[in-house]
């Protein structure tokens, strides 16, 4: 009898699929792709009889989940090494943003650097990220802070995804700073009444986003382009609570966000907030090393009050210049205490809903899209317990194996 038919069957590998609690491991398991979408992910035992185009042995290969990197800013021109060696003889983020430096600087850089310069920019990040496994990243604009960097940053963050086998999810970040020289009533009009509607009807922006923050925009602020967004029909996230505690969580918790990111000053009462909305809790580790911060985001509480926790690499070019989720992951654990197994579900299944793609992606499971990183490590801490070469034997996009 004729097995069913299959495009690509991985046979003899070890699965992490993320499907239910913990790393959902199959020992000697087979995953079958057709039409770009996973058919069968299990134990070879039960595995019904496939008749594939392409038979993949595997060898006790890990395939995981491709990673999902769900909080970037990697569509940027300039440089701000310079801050870096600033902050190193003591001046602090904050201070290099009031004096018109940090994201400021990027903006300048930005607005001077034409479509095609930011996209090959943006590729060169893109493809470290690639390397290590990622399949899904999230791009943020955020430095054009006007009408026409902001759509353009957007535009290239969308070209990424067509000259790279990646799925990329743009998000609107016109509430990042108020832009150099700009009225502040003035901007938040533009980025409410006009950008956050325009973008939506152009499809441009997936989500909005907002950094909530002394030095960048008040609860009150924030309220308003989330009640745009959310008119808009978009889904919201934010940047909270990374400096000091203004109530970023658990604003974005009302207003259903999918993801509160950074947290470092989060309340109890945020994380309680976070938990009931089903908000997740994105941690940047990158931005809180290279930031030299001493406060840690509350994982303990996130934990007790069952707030998802995910990691993202925060990639731009003042607080976190990471190109690796992997790096991002490993200081997770050793940095904020998170077990590996958390590392490894932050870096998939949860990052897959802190962007609302939960039933895409993220697991290896029947229906969601091929997207796979297969690993030659004998165990799966080793992707996280070690910063150095990527041990990424093959990646598949989409049912596309490179
Ligand atoms: O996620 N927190 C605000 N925004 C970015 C960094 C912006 C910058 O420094 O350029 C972040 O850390
Ligand atoms: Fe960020």
């Amino acid at each position: 009898m004729a097995g069913l038919p299959a495009d690509l069957l991985f046979e003899g590998a070890r699965l992490a699929t993320m499907a239910g609690p913990g790393l959902g491991v199959v020992e000697d398991g087979v995953l079958a792709v057709r039409d770009g979408r996973i058919v069968y992910a299990g134990t070879r035992d039960t595995a019904p009889a496939f008749e594939a185009a392409h038979r993949v042995p595997c060898d006790g290969l890990w395939i995981t989940p491709g990673l999902v990197d769900c909080h970037t800013h990697l569509v940027f021109a300039g440089d701000r090494s310079e801050e870096f060696a600033r902050r190193l003889a003591g001046e602090s983020y904050a201070e290099i943003a009031r004096g018109g430096g940090g994201i400021a600087s990027t903006v300048r850089a930005t607005r001077a650097a034409d479509e095609a310069t930011l996209l090959a920019l943006g590729l060169k990040r893109l493809d470290a990220l690639l390397a290590e496994g990622v399949t899904t990243i999230e791009v943020k604009s955020g430095y054009g802070l006007d009408e026409e960097t902001e759509r353009r940053q957007l535009r290239v963050a969308r070209a990424l995804g067509a000259h790279r086998a990646v799925a990329v999810r743009t998000t609107y970040l016109g509430a990042h700073a108020v832009p150099p020289g700009g009225d502040r009533a003035a901007y938040l009009d533009l980025v409410c009444d006009r950008m956050i509607p325009a973008l939506a009807a152009e499809g441009l922006a997936d989500a909005v986003d907002v950094f909530q923050e002394g030095i960048a925009f008040s609860a009150q602020e924030c309220t308003r382009v989330f009640s745009a967004a959310r008119a808009a029909g978009l889904p919201v996230k934010s940047h909270a609570e990374q400096l000091s505690d203004s109530g970023g969580a658990a604003l974005a918790a009302r207003f259903g966000a999918l993801s509160a990111d950074h947290l470092e000053y989060c309340s109890a009462e945020g994380a309680a907030a976070m938990a009931q909305a089903g908000t997740v809790a994105v941690l940047l580790p990158g931005a809180f090393l290279m930031l030299n911060e001493a406060r840690k985001p509350p994982i303990a509480s996130f934990r007790a009050a069952g707030v998802r926790l995910a990691v993202a690499t925060d990639l731009n070019p003042g607080s976190s210049p990471i190109a690796s989720l992997r790096v991002s992951a490993t200081l997770a654990c050793v940095l904020f205490g998170m077990t590996v197994e958390e590392a490894w579900r932050g870096m998939t299944i949860n990052a897959a809903h802190a962007l609302g793609l939960q039933d895409r992606v993220g697991s290896l499971e029947p229906g969601k899209r091929a997207d796979l990183a297969i690993w030659s490590v004998d165990h799966l801490a080793q992707v996280v317990a070690q910063i150095g070469p990527s041990p990424l034997q093959a990646r598949c996009h989409g049912g596309v194996l490179a």
